[in-house]
């Protein structure tokens, strides 16, 4: 197993993985892909089981405290110094899932952007997966202005310890 940051290389099986874990409503494009790729490949983790893309998790960094949908189709908006990182997406393939994968990436994105000097991270998320990001170390902040998709989400934060 191995996770590295991406690549614009990167990019077929990046959107491939996507198209096989969101409804077509909720998955970002190739072409959304392609510009967060150029604006933020750093902020890209990438795991790959047996040299395939199996999971992967990706976000901006802004100095904008909480998670708004603009930021999912403007790669513009990217701060790299900012000081908090978002998750936009976290997607493991289906045949692939309930081995630690999603949760390997977490921590390691989080290592890094406490390295980076972020204060911490934030993310948005269906209800059924609050108890999941929980064990993983955020708190509940209750529903998101989101409307992402056409879905209810819900905020969720870690905070470094300082
Ligand atoms: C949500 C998602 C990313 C999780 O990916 P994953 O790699 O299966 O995640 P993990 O393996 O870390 O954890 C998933 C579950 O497997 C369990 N698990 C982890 N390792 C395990 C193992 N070795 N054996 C059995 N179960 C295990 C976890 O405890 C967790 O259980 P829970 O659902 O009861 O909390 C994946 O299901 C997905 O891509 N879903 C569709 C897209 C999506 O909704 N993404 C989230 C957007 S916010």
């Amino acid at each position: 197993m191995l996770i590295r940051n991406a690549t614009m290389a990167d990019l077929p099986a990046i959107a491939d993985v996507e198209k096989r874990c969101f409804p077509p409503q909720e998955a970002a494009t190739e072409e959304e892909f392609r510009e967060r790729l150029a604006a933020y490949a750093d902020c890209f983790w990438l795991l790959f089981e047996d040299g395939r893309l199996v999971s992967f998790i990706d976000g901006m960094a802004t100095d904008e405290p909480d998670l708004r949908d603009e930021m999912y189709a403007d790669a513009s908006l990217h701060r790299k110094d900012g000081h908090w990182q978002m998750i936009f997406g976290l997607n493991t393939l289906p045949e692939y899932r309930r081995r630690g994968y999603a949760a390997r990436l977490v921590e390691r994105l989080a290592e890094e952007a406490k390295r980076r000097g972020k204060i911490g991270v934030v993310l948005t998320c269906k209800e059924r997966l609050v108890p999941y990001y929980e064990s993983l170390g955020f708190k509940y902040e209750g529903a998101s202005s989101s409307t992402h998709g056409d879905a209810v989400w819900h905020q969720m934060r870690m905070i470094f310890p300082a």
